[in-house]
């Protein structure tokens, strides 16, 4: 079985090829798709790439939220709830990844210290990212203007947790070297995925 899309058609010969292509495939069964899809699915990727380029970490937030594109479309409301989806994902990942490491045996006293801290901050930030996930299922109710402000200040708070435990690191000395290098990798993402869905959520409230 064959088959033609749209841009296969002979050019400039309109409907009568159309009709032409549609009888032969009737009596051949080659399938002809012809629909407007294509060019939605360019139009909703679009509509992600401009958006991203708006936050401060275009390509992080084109690339992780390009898969979603066939369930955001064009929609602001449903880019803002992927991204925080994202986020949320990343730092339970995230989150389980600082329980890991703090269950190491060979930690210094303040690795331990810093890694628990980082698993108390992840903790809250987890359950930051989750509540606004939750607010955002009623943010076409009533009160949209309260509940868009818990939103906005619980995810800056997942924001705030984030970089709470990266400076754990950072400003300490004498840091397993590997475990810092670990952490960074884990929580910078996680950041820089909370601030794009910040972004897309300040949007909203502006609009
Ligand atoms: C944490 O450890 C569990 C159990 O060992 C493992 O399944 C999980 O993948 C680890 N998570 C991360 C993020 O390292
Ligand atoms: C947000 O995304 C989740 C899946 O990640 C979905 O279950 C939920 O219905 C979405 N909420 C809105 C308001 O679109």
């Amino acid at each position: 079985m064959q088959s033609f899309t749209c841009s296969k058609l002979p050019p400039h010969n309109g409907l009568g090829a159309i009709i032409t292509l549609f009888l032969f495939s009737f009596f051949t069964s080659v399938t002809i798709t012809c629909s407007a899809k294509p060019h939605l699915k360019s139009s909703n990727t679009e509509f992600i790439k401009t958006s991203c380029a708006e936050t401060l970490y275009p390509e992080l937030c084109y690339k992780t939220l390009k898969p979603y594109a066939s369930l955001i479309h064009t929609s602001p409301m449903e880019l803002a709830n992927a991204s925080l989806t994202i986020s949320l994902k990343g730092a339970q990942s995230a989150s389980n990844m600082v329980k890991n490491l703090s269950k190491q045996h060979n930690l210094s006293p303040k690795e331990a210290s810093a890694i628990m801290d980082c698993v108390e901050t992840m903790g809250d930030s987890v359950d930051d990212l989750q509540q606004s996930l939750v607010a955002m299922e009623g943010l076409d109710g009533p009160d949209f203007a309260i509940k868009m402000s818990d939103i906005q200040t619980w995810v800056s708070a997942a924001l705030t947790n984030e970089d709470t435990c990266m400076d754990g690191f950072s400003r300490e000395k004498g840091m397993n070297r590997k475990i810092k290098v670990i952490i960074r990798r884990y929580i910078v993402k996680v950041s820089k995925l909370t601030s794009i869905a910040l972004a897309f959520i300040n949007r909203l409230s502006s609009a």
